[in-house]
Order: structure tokens, then sequence, then C-alpha cells
């Protein structure tokens, strides 16, 4: 009998042989014959939850997946692991993203795989396996669930969640009915799928194909379109391929493969987010990716696609455009054409097989390179002594007349006392002053919510006010916009200099020098800096414990520590 079979694998009960009887008794009794035990074993590892709207459409995904698999003559085995929803998860996704990259990495390795596809699509699933597969180093290979179709309501096109948070903001302006929010509230997510602007489920799909760890025009197609299960089921074949060719995750997931995905990032406008789960990922395989990479790419790199929340157009206008190899065919010149990808060819061999569509419309949603949107990309990173390690921002989804500004601070020590204060008609706030939210980073919240894009104080928006300058040291969703600065790191609970901030101190912010700069003279800082006493309470117990003493920074992915190989070793 064979040893290859389902019944292989580390385990042992201090008898090799006895370990692999006992499994193949138990394959039989999940009624597979012993022809199949030298088939490859391909892991579905499935993020589908009811809780998790945005993944409640995976069924079909993952029998198109599983036929693929079959057909190729690999044997399918799902399992579940951590689904995170963005909307639904308390207090933020992201706190528990390193929760489910451990539990991807340690079911993979755990289970006796030969390869795995891994299915995710709402923010924070998508990074989070990709950590994990890294870390775990097996054949590979992602499919994600695909964006919603365009929402619509009267005439206008809505995006989840660019015109949650836009039309929320006009109604606290007053400026639309409880009905036709109401109106609006039932448009907003019109089918199946993650949020249709080029948002942080958008984005990190884009970031994954353009890694080469999804087949190549897998990101845009829309949940509900067929051609997502014909690529589902495509991905099934090609695992069992990868496994033959023995191509995993590090053959991939190369240096070269994530300065691809910057350019990508910053040619679409994609989500701040995936500045840190970027990082990630390469942290996982001993890449160093700092924050002056993305700025030097993103300053080379134009800006291309005519998305929101930074553009016009939606993830489905994207795809009928050509979608990410549209982009990259654009960028070619500036990619690494080597970079091997799951489809186990290069993504020059790609790209030279691929056709833009040809009419003239989709010139006005992917641009040519000749003729760019912008001539620098998405995302600019800035430094100065309120962010000395950097902090992020989407220039193109700012007001240009707050790119260059020095305003007054009106300070908020924590996510709690801003949704407290924030519409006080008391509150001492002008147009032009600096909104600063500060004990909300990665170890502070903890967890590093999405409530950068500070709301505008109500009064203000009486005024006709809807854009200030903020600033904080955590992220906003992928679909918000406004002159917001974010990620500021260090952060305010580790004693980051946001927390020397007070109420009217000026804030300088010029994105175009890249400068962040609280215009206070150093010996005043020093002072503070010796004043300084945290305020945070650690969590004493469980998974949040190990979360606030072993996260990293934002400049570093906010990964765990130990689970990156040059910070542990270096320790
Ligand atoms: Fe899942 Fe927007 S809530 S992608």
């Amino acid at each position: 009998m064979q040893d290859n079979t389902i019944g292989r694998g580390k385990t042992s009960y201090g008898d090799p042989g006895f370990s692999s009887f006992i499994r193949r008794a138990f394959s039989r009794h999940m009624g597979f014959d012993e022809k199949d035990f030298a088939k490859p074993v391909i892991g579905i590892c499935n993020t589908y939850s009811e809780v998790n709207r945005c993944h409640t459409h995976f069924g079909p995904i993952v029998e198109a997946v599983k036929r693929g698999v079959l057909m190729a003559g690999g044997i399918p085995l799902e399992f579940p692991t951590i689904s995170l929803g963005e909307v639904y998860t308390s207090p933020t996704a992201m706190l528990y993203r390193n929760l489910a990259a451990m539990d991807t990495e340690e079911m993979i390795r755990a289970q006796p795989l030969d390869g795995v596809v891994l299915l995710a699509g709402c923010d924070k699933t998508t990074p989070a396996q990709l950590m994990g597969a890294a870390s775990a180093d097996i054949p590979a290979i992602m499919v994600t669930g695909g964006p919603m179709l365009n929402g619509e309501y009267e005439g206008k096109t809505l995006g989840a969640c660019t015109d949650c948070r836009f039309y929320w903001q006009e109604y606290r302006a007053e400026r639309i009915s409880d009905r036709e929010l109401e109106e609006i509230n039932q448009a907003l997510a019109p089918s199946a799928g993650h949020c249709m602007v080029m948002g942080s489920a958008s984005t990190m799909a884009a970031c994954a194909e353009a890694l080469g760890m999804m087949l190549p025009g897998a990101a845009a197609i829309p949940a509900p379109d067929n051609r997502r299960l014909r690529i589902a089921e495509e991905s099934g074949r090609q695992i069992v391929q990868l496994v033959k060719d023995s191509i995993k995750p590090s053959d991939i997931l190369t240096y070269e493969a994530f300065e691809n995905a910057i350019r990508v990032l910053q040619a679409v406008g994609g989500s701040t987010n995936a500045v840190i789960h970027l990082n990630a990922i390469a942290g996982r395989l001993g890449i160093d990716l700092p924050l002056e990479l993305f700025d030097v790419l993103g300053r080379e790199t134009p800006f291309l696609a005519n998305l929101r929340p930074a553009g016009n157009y939606q993830m489905e206008d994207f795809f009928h455009a050509g979608g990410v190899p549209a982009v990259m065919s654009e960028l070619s010149d500036m990619l690494h054409l080597s970079c091997m990808t799951v489809a186990g060819k290069t993504l020059g061999e790609h790209l030279k097989t691929f056709t833009r569509p040809r009419h003239k419309t989709y010139r006005d949603i992917i641009a040519t390179l000749e003729n760019p949107l912008h001539a620098s990309g998405g995302i600019a990173v800035l430094t100065g002594n309120l962010a000395p390690n950097g902090a992020v921002i989407k220039p193109k989804a700012a007001s240009p007349h707050l790119l260059k500004h020095i305003g007054r601070a009106v300070v908020f020590d924590s996510v709690d006392d801003m949704e407290a204060r924030i519409d006080d008609p008391d509150l001492d706030v002008r147009p032009d002053d600096v909104l600063v939210l500060r004990n909300a980073g990665p170890v502070g919240a903890p967890g590093m919510p999405e409530a950068g894009m500070i709301p505008i104080p109500k009064k203000l928006l009486a005024q006709g006010i809807r854009d200030m300058v903020r600033i904080s040291d955590c992220r906003m969703s992928g679909t918000a916009f406004g002159t917001v600065v974010l990620h500021a790191a260090p952060e305010a609970a580790v004693g980051g200099p946001l927390a020397l901030v007070e109420n009217g101190d000026r804030i300088e912010l010029d994105v175009q020098a890249r400068i962040l700069q609280l215009l206070v003279p150093e010996e005043e800082l020093q002072k503070r800096r010796g004043n300084w006493q945290p305020k945070m309470e650690k969590e004493t117990r469980g998974y949040i414990r190990l979360y606030q003493e072993h996260v990293l920074q934002a400049d570093k992915g906010c990964d765990f520590d130990f689970l990156r190989p040059d910070v542990h070793t270096n320790k």
C-alpha cells in the first residue's frame, strides 16, 4: 500500500505505519477508494460565513473549484477558516486579520494537503489568506468572490460604500430626507459580491492578481457574472498543475512581484489599506517594503484607472474595460515581466497574448500610458515630526485646496471621545482647522479601526463644509474619501508624536513636499514628551492581549512580530 495517500502526513503515533493505516481507514469512511489515494489532495480554504455578507455567494464558486480539481485529477477537500466581514465585525475586522492568517497558515500546514485554493472576498480575508499561504508555502492559488454589480438611484450610479458615506454625510447636513436615505439604503448593495468601488476588497483582489497569485483577469469579474464560475473552475484545474510543477507561493511572491503590485495599486488609485497588507504579506517571506518604496514607485507610476472613490466608474465598468490585465499591459514597460504567476507562465507571457477591449469608452475607464489621468499614482507617503515613520494619504481622493494647508489642531483622544464631541455645538472648531484623532492605532484602539475619515462636525456641514484636513493613527475604508492622513507611525498609544499634540497647535500638511509637521518648537515637544503617560489600558487575557503585545506598527504591516522571519530572527 502506497504511503502517498490522504492518509499521509507527519502525524504519527510513534509508528508511521500505523498512522498511515488509520488514516486510510478514515479516508475510506469518507468514501474514497484506494485508487484515489495517490491523487493530489487540494484543500479549498473557504472563508464563507452567513455573517459575512460579502461571502454569502461562495457555494457555487466552491462547486466550480471542486469541478476543476476533479477534472484535473485531484481530490478537492473543502475546509473552513475564520471569516471576516468588514461591516459586521466589531470593533474592526482588522483586529482579527492576523488571527485569520494564523488560522489559514496552521490549517494548511496541519492537514495532509498538496495544494490549496484560497477563497476570499471581503477586505481582510484576502490579505489574511495570502499571509497564511505565504508562510505555509505549499502550492496555492487565490479565487476571490468578485465585486457587486453597480447600484442605481434616480439615474445615478451607486457604489458601496463610497455612497454609504457620501449620502450619510448629506443626510447629516440635512440635504436629503429620511425617505431618500431609506431609498438609497435599499439600492446600495444590489447583488452578491464585495464592495464595487476600488475599495480595499477590490484593491486587494487587484493586488493578488498583480502579485501573480490569481489567474489573469480574475480580480474584476463581477460576482454574479458566470465568468467568475468559469475562472473558479479553471483555478481548480490549475492548482493541480501547480502541485505537479511544484510552484509555491515563495516562487511567485518575490520582491519584484511586490513592486509590480505596488505599481498596480498606484495606477488604480487603490486603498491605503493595501500599503499595510502588502507589507504584511511580504514580511511573511522576509521581504521588506519600506514606505518610501511606495512613494518612489507612486511618483513614477501614472494614475490610469478612473475608479471611485478617486474617479467616476466602478468595478463592473473596470471589468468590461479589461481589468487588471489592461492596467498591467499599459504599465508593462515598468513591470518585472519575468515574474512567475499561478497560471504557470510569466507575467510577460500573459501580457503578450492580452488584447485590450477596443471601444473608446474604455479609454475613459482605463487611460493609456501616453495620456494618463494623472502623472503620478494614487497614494503618497508623508513624513515629518508628526509621523517620523510615515503616514499615508490619497491625494486624488482629497480636496486640491487642502493639499497644502496649515491649520489649528482640534484633538480627539480616542474614537469614543471623537464620537462624543464631534457634533457638540460648543466644540471650538473652524473650517480651516485640522481634526486630529489619536489612540486609534494598532495597539491603542486596538486593531486600527477605519475611523480615519473623521465626520465633519455638523455645525460645519450646515455651513456647506464637506472636507477638512484630518490626521490619525488609524485607517480609513478604501471606499472613503477626503483630505485624510492615515497610519501616522509610531502611533500615539506607544508614545508616537501624535500623543503630544494639543488643541490649538498648528499643523502643516504639504502633500507635494510630502511633509506632515507639528509646528511646535522641539524644546516644547521634549517637555511634553517628558510628561507623557500612556492612557491605554491593556487587555490582560486572550487574543487581544497577544495582539497588543506583538502587533507591529502600520509601517511594518501590523503583523505579529513573531510571524515575520526577519523580526523574529533579529530578537
Ligand atoms: Fe465586504 Fe465592503 S463590506 S468588501
